[in-house]
């Protein structure tokens, strides 16, 4: 599979598969709606869509998707495959700052995937997600609990619990010793030393992850106007959850990732 530095392929999409689960509430949405819309009548948009995988997807079922990602040169990767199956890539794909061209309640749904541990003000984005949402739409964000054992862009053992500070940095240079890091080299670490490396490592988490409670989400998209709820997906020990602190089990211990739905009411109040 590529990366984000790579240019998507047809061969890489051919693997690529949307999860089940958003197609699940893309159905849920259809029924609660009570009719039956086309799928190009459906506006979908990929938050922070990356090279536009899910945007290709989600066209090719039919669905009229968009992507929008704070990352032009991501994007970039993701445009001659959409050129090749005769989209406009920079009318699907938009910057960040670029929302504002769609009209209120344009989406019925929005969807992100690994997106929201990297959203530094999340205040803003769910109020703008609020106000892109129709009346009866939905959001559904699929993202890593903050108490996952392990950070998944590093790969190495709890570095995320701790605080962004010096104790942080030396966790991550004695997991380096310990052999512990990405599975794909970073093209920032090609012929860096080890200091170097962990400096790398440590700004990344540092600048571009933003681990939150559950609970503390939920309550920022209910103030946004959302209804919030949310399930934990799959994970290595679900027998046992039970078992574990409240504050470990909502926020994913040892491995599930979160499901996160958001649904805007219709102006009377009821979901759809
Ligand atoms: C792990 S990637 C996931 C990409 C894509 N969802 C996929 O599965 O291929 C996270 C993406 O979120 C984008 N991102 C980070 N913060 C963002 C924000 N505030 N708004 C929109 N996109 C953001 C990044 O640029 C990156 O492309």
């Amino acid at each position: 599979m590529g990366t984000k530095h790579d240019v998507l392929t047809e061969d890489e999409l051919a693997t690529f598969k949307i999860s089940p689960e958003i197609h699940q509430e893309i159905a849920r949405f259809i029924d609660r709606t009570g009719t039956e819309p086309s799928r190009e009548a459906i506006n979908i948009l990929d938050w922070g869509c990356g090279r536009g995988r899910s945007v290709a997807k989600l066209r090719e079922e039919g669905f009229n998707a968009y992507g929008v990602d704070i990352d032009e040169r991501t994007m970039r990767n993701g445009y001659s495959v959409l050129a090749r199956r005769g989209l406009d890539p920079t009318s699907v794909l938009l910057n960040l700052d670029d929302t504002s061209r769609f009209p209120d309640g344009f989406f019925h749904c929005i969807c992100s995937d690994q997106v929201l541990e990297h959203v530094r003000h999340l205040p803003a984005i769910f109020s703008e997600m609020w106000r892109l949402t129709a009346p009866g739409g939905v959001g559904i964000h699929h993202f890593p609990g903050s108490r996952n054992f392990r950070e998944g862009h590093l790969c190495m053992p709890l570095i995320h619990w701790l605080p962004k500070n010096r104790l942080r940095r030396t966790a991550i240079a004695i997991c380096l010793t310990a052999g512990a890091g990405p599975t794909h080299q970073w093209p920032e670490t090609k012929g860096s030393g080890f200091w170097p490396t962990v400096d790398t490592y440590y700004r990344y988490l540092d600048e571009k992850t933003y681990y939150r409670d559950i609970d503390d989400i939920c309550a920022v998209a209910t103030q946004a106007g959302f209804d919030a709820g949310y399930k934990l997906l799959g994970g290595a020990f679900p027998a046992t959850r039970n078992w574990l602190p409240a504050a470990l089990r909502r926020n994913g211990f040892p491995g599930s990732s979160i499901f996160l739905v958001l649904i805007r009411a219709k102006i009377d109040g009821t979901p759809a």
